[in-house]
Protein backbone atom coordinates (compact mmCIF):
# COMPACT_ATOMS: atom_id res chain seq x y z
CA UNK A 1 0.00 0.00 0.00
CA UNK A 2 1.06 3.24 -1.18
CA UNK A 3 1.02 6.50 1.39
CA UNK A 4 -1.43 8.73 -0.23
CA UNK A 5 1.69 11.53 -0.95
CA UNK A 6 3.47 9.19 -2.62
CA UNK A 7 0.53 7.73 -4.59
CA UNK A 8 -0.51 11.26 -5.56
CA UNK A 9 3.16 11.83 -6.58
CA UNK A 10 3.47 8.80 -9.01
CA UNK A 11 0.37 9.64 -10.73
CA UNK A 12 1.39 12.49 -11.43
CA UNK A 13 5.02 11.25 -12.84
CA UNK A 14 2.40 9.83 -14.83
CA UNK A 15 1.38 12.75 -16.21
CA UNK A 16 5.15 13.47 -16.72
CA UNK A 17 5.88 10.69 -18.98
CA UNK A 18 2.88 10.92 -21.44
CA UNK A 19 3.23 14.46 -21.89
CA UNK A 20 7.33 13.62 -22.79
CA UNK A 21 5.27 10.68 -25.02
CA UNK A 22 3.60 14.03 -26.72
CA UNK A 23 6.39 16.33 -26.57
CA UNK A 24 8.55 13.51 -28.65
CA UNK A 25 5.79 12.34 -31.11
CA UNK A 26 5.37 16.64 -31.69
CA UNK A 27 9.40 16.48 -32.59
CA UNK A 28 8.86 13.54 -34.60
CA UNK A 29 6.22 16.16 -36.67
CA UNK A 30 9.62 18.39 -37.57
CA UNK A 31 11.35 15.56 -38.90
CA UNK A 32 8.40 15.05 -41.77
CA UNK A 33 8.56 18.88 -42.73
CA UNK A 34 12.24 19.12 -42.87
CA UNK A 35 12.72 16.00 -44.76
CA UNK A 36 14.65 14.23 -41.90
CA UNK A 37 13.08 10.77 -41.75
CA UNK A 38 15.87 9.81 -39.70
CA UNK A 39 14.80 12.31 -37.10
CA UNK A 40 11.36 11.48 -37.27
CA UNK A 41 12.01 7.66 -36.44
CA UNK A 42 14.43 8.47 -33.67
CA UNK A 43 11.78 10.37 -32.20
CA UNK A 44 8.48 8.05 -32.21
CA UNK A 45 10.67 5.96 -31.30
CA UNK A 46 11.51 7.88 -28.07
CA UNK A 47 7.79 8.56 -28.09
CA UNK A 48 6.97 4.95 -27.46
CA UNK A 49 9.56 4.37 -24.44
CA UNK A 50 7.92 7.41 -22.96
CA UNK A 51 4.87 5.65 -23.01
CA UNK A 52 6.66 2.64 -21.68
CA UNK A 53 7.60 4.41 -18.80
CA UNK A 54 4.36 6.00 -18.32
CA UNK A 55 2.68 2.50 -18.15
CA UNK A 56 5.64 1.03 -15.82
CA UNK A 57 4.18 3.38 -13.45
CA UNK A 58 0.71 2.61 -13.39
CA UNK A 59 1.44 -1.03 -13.06
CA UNK A 60 3.70 -0.51 -10.25
CA UNK A 61 0.83 1.87 -8.48
CA UNK A 62 -1.56 -0.76 -9.57
CA UNK A 63 0.52 -3.26 -8.14
CA UNK A 64 0.52 -1.16 -4.59
CA UNK A 65 -3.37 -1.10 -4.52
CA UNK A 66 -3.25 2.51 -6.17
CA UNK A 67 -5.26 3.79 -9.35
CA UNK A 68 -3.61 6.04 -11.66
CA UNK A 69 -6.36 8.44 -12.68
CA UNK A 70 -5.53 10.27 -16.23
CA UNK A 71 -5.29 14.10 -16.27
CA UNK A 72 -5.51 16.07 -19.71
CA UNK A 73 -2.00 16.55 -21.49
CA UNK A 74 -0.96 20.36 -22.40
CA UNK A 75 0.03 20.94 -25.87
CA UNK A 76 3.45 20.38 -27.05
CA UNK A 77 5.61 23.02 -28.88
CA UNK A 78 4.79 23.09 -32.71
CA UNK A 79 8.07 23.98 -34.79
CA UNK A 80 11.50 24.56 -33.78
CA UNK A 81 14.43 26.82 -35.48
CA UNK A 82 16.72 23.07 -36.20
CA UNK A 83 16.69 20.13 -35.83
CA UNK A 84 20.04 21.39 -33.00
CA UNK A 85 16.90 22.87 -30.66
CA UNK A 86 15.22 20.05 -31.47
CA UNK A 87 17.64 17.93 -29.62
CA UNK A 88 18.92 20.97 -27.42
CA UNK A 89 14.96 20.87 -25.92
CA UNK A 90 14.67 17.14 -25.55
CA UNK A 91 17.93 17.42 -23.55
CA UNK A 92 16.10 20.01 -21.22
CA UNK A 93 13.48 18.09 -20.78
CA UNK A 94 15.34 15.27 -20.03
CA UNK A 95 17.09 16.79 -17.10
CA UNK A 96 13.58 18.03 -16.53
CA UNK A 97 12.53 14.32 -15.77
CA UNK A 98 15.52 13.37 -14.00
CA UNK A 99 14.96 16.09 -11.51
CA UNK A 100 11.20 14.62 -11.45
CA UNK A 101 12.46 11.54 -10.64
CA UNK A 102 15.26 12.56 -7.42
CA UNK A 103 11.88 14.54 -6.18
CA UNK A 104 10.35 11.31 -6.04
CA UNK A 105 13.45 9.28 -4.85
CA UNK A 106 13.87 11.81 -2.27
CA UNK A 107 10.07 11.64 -0.94
CA UNK A 108 10.00 7.78 -0.99
CA UNK A 109 13.30 8.07 1.33
CA UNK A 110 11.56 10.30 3.70
CA UNK A 111 8.29 7.83 3.69
CA UNK A 112 10.63 5.23 4.47
CA UNK A 113 8.81 3.48 1.49
CA UNK A 114 11.83 1.13 0.48
CA UNK A 115 9.87 -0.24 -2.38
CA UNK A 116 9.32 2.57 -4.10
CA UNK A 117 12.87 3.55 -3.87
CA UNK A 118 14.14 0.10 -5.23
CA UNK A 119 11.15 0.88 -8.39
CA UNK A 120 12.02 4.23 -9.13
CA UNK A 121 16.41 3.19 -9.31
CA UNK A 122 15.24 2.08 -12.55
CA UNK A 123 14.41 5.27 -13.43
CA UNK A 124 17.53 6.97 -11.93
CA UNK A 125 19.66 4.69 -14.10
CA UNK A 126 17.53 5.53 -16.84
CA UNK A 127 17.82 9.18 -17.06
CA UNK A 128 21.50 8.89 -17.42
CA UNK A 129 21.05 7.36 -20.41
CA UNK A 130 17.93 9.34 -21.70
CA UNK A 131 20.25 12.51 -21.09
CA UNK A 132 23.52 11.17 -22.20
CA UNK A 133 21.47 10.43 -25.81
CA UNK A 134 19.97 13.79 -26.38
CA UNK A 135 23.66 15.32 -25.91
CA UNK A 136 25.28 12.55 -28.07
CA UNK A 137 22.87 14.03 -31.10
CA UNK A 138 23.62 17.29 -30.34
CA UNK A 139 27.36 16.64 -29.96
CA UNK A 140 26.94 14.91 -33.16
CA UNK A 141 25.17 17.71 -34.75
CA UNK A 142 27.52 20.09 -33.95
CA UNK A 143 30.32 18.09 -35.26
CA UNK A 144 28.89 18.56 -38.38
CA UNK A 145 29.70 22.06 -38.29
CA UNK A 146 28.03 23.42 -41.36
CA UNK A 147 29.95 20.62 -43.76
CA UNK A 148 27.81 20.04 -46.79
CA UNK A 149 25.67 17.23 -46.17
CA UNK A 150 26.37 17.05 -42.81
CA UNK A 151 22.30 16.47 -41.45
CA UNK A 152 22.11 14.25 -44.28
CA UNK A 153 24.40 11.98 -42.13
CA UNK A 154 23.34 13.06 -39.24
CA UNK A 155 20.14 11.80 -40.44
CA UNK A 156 21.09 8.23 -41.52
CA UNK A 157 22.63 7.85 -37.93
CA UNK A 158 19.25 8.72 -36.41
CA UNK A 159 17.39 6.16 -38.72
CA UNK A 160 19.40 3.47 -37.40
CA UNK A 161 17.96 3.60 -33.93
CA UNK A 162 16.68 0.42 -32.78
CA UNK A 163 13.09 -0.07 -32.81
CA UNK A 164 11.73 0.65 -29.16
CA UNK A 165 10.07 -2.33 -27.69
CA UNK A 166 5.77 -2.76 -26.85
CA UNK A 167 4.82 -0.13 -25.01
CA UNK A 168 2.09 -2.00 -23.46
CA UNK A 169 4.04 -5.09 -22.42
CA UNK A 170 4.37 -6.36 -19.98
CA UNK A 171 0.63 -5.59 -19.24
CA UNK A 172 -0.30 -5.21 -15.39
CA UNK A 173 -0.95 -8.51 -13.59
CA UNK A 174 -4.64 -6.86 -11.84
FE1 LIG B 1 10.76 8.91 -19.33
FE2 LIG B 1 12.80 10.31 -21.21
O1 LIG B 1 12.25 9.92 -19.48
Amino acid sequence: MLAKKMETALVHQVYEEMYSFYLYLAMAEYGVGEGMPGLHHWMRNQALEELSHAIKFMNYIAEKGGKAELKALQSPPKSWKSAKSVFEEALKHEQHITDCINKLVDLAISLKDHSTVNFLNWFVAEQVEEEASAQGVIDMIKLTGNAPGGMFMVDRELAARPAAPHPLMPATTV
